[in-house]
């Protein structure tokens, strides 16, 4: 797809199918991911959870009434190491948006999850990411097949100087 297309067809999916992802799409995503810029190169202290694990799902989707990951068959994890300049944020959203568009350009379906860090912090479930000593979770990019689609174009204000 052309890069603008992507752009333009990328939404927030919030309804999956149950149908899981193929292995090869994932590998890419998970490189598109990998392909980010990283602040001062740092890509030693950014990791990548894949939580694929219907129990660990379930799991998640118990901490509240709902499911905050809209029980999408893939949930990645972006983590990182705040290596004191604080660019852990950032760094993990470069990584999830690359995500998100080579997801799209794959036609899948994707969303950017911040609510679920939170919970998944707060919870035993943490443990059960087994990450490296040092990195916490920043941003969940839930990735599946859409039932359904909504792409809406968004305005942002701009000024010219
Ligand atoms: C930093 C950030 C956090 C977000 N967290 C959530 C979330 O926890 N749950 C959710 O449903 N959507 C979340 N979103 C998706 C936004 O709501 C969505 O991108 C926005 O409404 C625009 O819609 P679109 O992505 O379909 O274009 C998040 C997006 C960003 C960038």
């Amino acid at each position: 797809m052309e890069l603008f297309d992507v752009i333009n067809k990328r939404f927030s999916n919030r309804k999956f199918l149950e149908k899981q992802i193929g292995n090869e799409d994932l590998d890419r995503i998970l490189k598109a991911g990998m392909q980010a810029p990283v602040g001062r190169g740092r890509y030693e202290d950014m990791h990548i959870t894949v939580i694929q694990d219907k129990n660990l799902l379930d799991e998640i989707n118990k901490l509240v009434d709902r499911s905050v990951f809209y029980n999408a068959p893939t949930l990645v994890i972006i983590s990182a190491k705040d290596d004191g300049h604080g660019l852990d944020k950032e760094n993990s959203a470069c990584v999830a948006m690359n995500m998100l568009l080579a997801a799209t350009d794959l036609g899948l379906a994707s969303i950017y999850l911040n609510l679920v860090i939170g919970l998944i912090k707060n919870s035993d479930i943490l443990n059960k990411l087994n990450l490296p000593l040092g990195f916490v979770p920043i941003v969940g990019v839930g990735l599946g097949y859409a039932d359904g689609s909504h792409i809406t174009e968004h305005k942002i204000d701009v000024n010219y100087i």
